[in-house]
Formats: C-alpha cells, sequence, structure tokens
C-alpha cells in the first residue's frame, strides 16, 4: 500500500510514522508513507497557498490551484483508489472505514487547514471527506496521522501477533472485555478470580460477558446498530 499525504506543514507528520508499528511496516515494505508539500506546487513568489474568502468571513481558504497542480502531479505516477480530504465536517471516521481503507492500495490524503478548501475542490478533486470526531483541530495534519495510523495496523504481517487486531474493540462491533496481568493481587486489588481459574470457556463467557457490559455503558449506540 502507498499512503500520500499533502499538507502545508509536512514538519507536523516527521514524527508519527517513525515509531513503533507504523515505521515497522514501512521497514518491512507493507506501506510507503510519503509526505508532500503543499507550499511545492504554489506559483506564487511567497509560497502562498491560501487567500481570503469570497463571502467575507474570517479567515484564508486553501486556493484551489496548487492542490489542484499537487494532485495532478500525483495522480499522473499512480491511480488513487480513495483522495480524502480531512474536515471537522466530513465523515465520522470508523473502524470499519479503516477496514476498507486497508484493502486499498493507493490512499491520498489531503489535509485541510485554515478555514478550509475552496469547494471547488471538494466537489471536484476529493472522493471521501473525513472527520476524526466532533471537535475543531488547527488543521488535519494530526486527522490525517489517525487515519494512517489506523489502517497501517491493519495490513497483514503488520502486527506481530496477528490475532490482536481482531480482538481490538470495535472490530467485532463491542468494546475490548478489562485485561489483566501479574501480580495477581497487588495491594489487595484483585484480579476477578475467573480468569485464575484456568478453565477457557468460563475464561471466554466472562471476557464476553464484560465487553457487551461495558459496550452498553459506553456506546450503547453500537449495541443498536445492526452494521
Ligand atoms: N481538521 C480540523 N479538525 C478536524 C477533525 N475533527 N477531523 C478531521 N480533520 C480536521
Amino acid at each position: 500500500m502507498r499512503i500520500d499525504i499533502l499538507t502545508v506543514l509536512p514538519q507536523l507528520l516527521e514524527s508519527p510514522f517513525n515509531y513503533s508499528i507504523v515505521k515497522r511496516a514501512q521497514e518491512k515494505g507493507l506501506v510507503e508513507i510519503v509526505v508532500h508539500n503543499l507550499r511545492d506546487f504554489s506559483t506564487d513568489k511567497h509560497r502562498r497557498v491560501d487567500d481570503y474568502a469570497y463571502s467575507g468571513i474570517a479567515g484564508m481558504v486553501m486556493c484551489i490551484e496548487p492542490i489542484d497542480r499537487a494532485i495532478s502531479f500525483l495522480k499522473e505516477q499512480r491511480q488513487y483508489d480513495e483522495i480524502i480530504y480531512t474536515s471537522p465536517d466530513g465523515e465520522p471516521f470508523t473502524q470499519k472505514m479503516a477496514n476498507q481503507l486497508s484493502t486499498k492500495k493507493n490512499l491520498l490524503i489531503l489535509c485541510g487547514h485554515y478555514k478550509g478548501v475552496d469547494q471547488r475542490v471538494r466537489d471536484h478533486l476529493i472522493t471521501k471527506e473525513i472527520s476524526i470526531g466532533d471537535y475543531v483541530l488547527t488543521g488535519g495534519e494530526l486527522a490525517a496521522a489517525v487515519i494512517t495510523d489506523a489502517v497501517v495496523r491493519l495490513l497483514p504481517g503488520t502486527l506481530s501477533d496477528e490475532q490482536a487486531a481482531l480482538t481490538d474493540s470495535f472490530q467485532d462491533g463491542l468494546l475490548s472485555p478489562p485485561v489483566y496481568t501479574r501480580p495477581a493481587n497487588y495491594k489487595g486489588w484483585k484480579v476477578p478470580e475467573v480468569l485464575l481459574s484456568g478453565n477457557t470457556k468460563l475464561i471466554e463467557e466472562w471476557c464476553l460477558q464484560q465487553a457487551i457490559e461495558r459496550t452498553k455503558r459506553l456506546r450503547p449506540y453500537l449495541l443498536k446498530s445492526d452494521e
């Protein structure tokens, strides 16, 4: 898989991909992540990529020209399965979406900034708009990092224990059950007896019941949806 990220702040994305699982996935050749500076596609002598909004609302708008030039340049080299725009008013990012994106070959992510991009970018150049939550970040870079991380860890061969992704919260529509490790008794705070019983069937039942209880309490809508 290849993920291209287009941003006005490439420095913000230097560190998130250089550690742990995402770094290992790149070293193993499972994913190539390439960050591009949108300013490299500006023809302005000050490398500007934004301008005032026609509507007069406060804040700058990202111009269509450098974005179109950058996307066209990248599209000449490969076909993208999705061209994603990160924005607070995008489709809410979910595990299901991460699963779907992890099956793709080439993704391009455009990071929003300022008041956002000229609407014509969204209308004509973007295939998917994603929000990572109902709050506003200073830019779409952290959202791009979140999406990339969630997708890359699903690529076969990325996690050392392949089962780990399957037992994640959300993967079966439920939150994960609580986990414990040694010591069995710490300052009188005890690990539930059943987990020490060695009875696999009982333990599995307990984990499922805990997962359902947690989901009911913290994400009741997951139990109601039939997705
Ligand atoms: N850019 C600013 N806020 C964002 C959010 N919540 N999700 C995606 N991109 C954003």
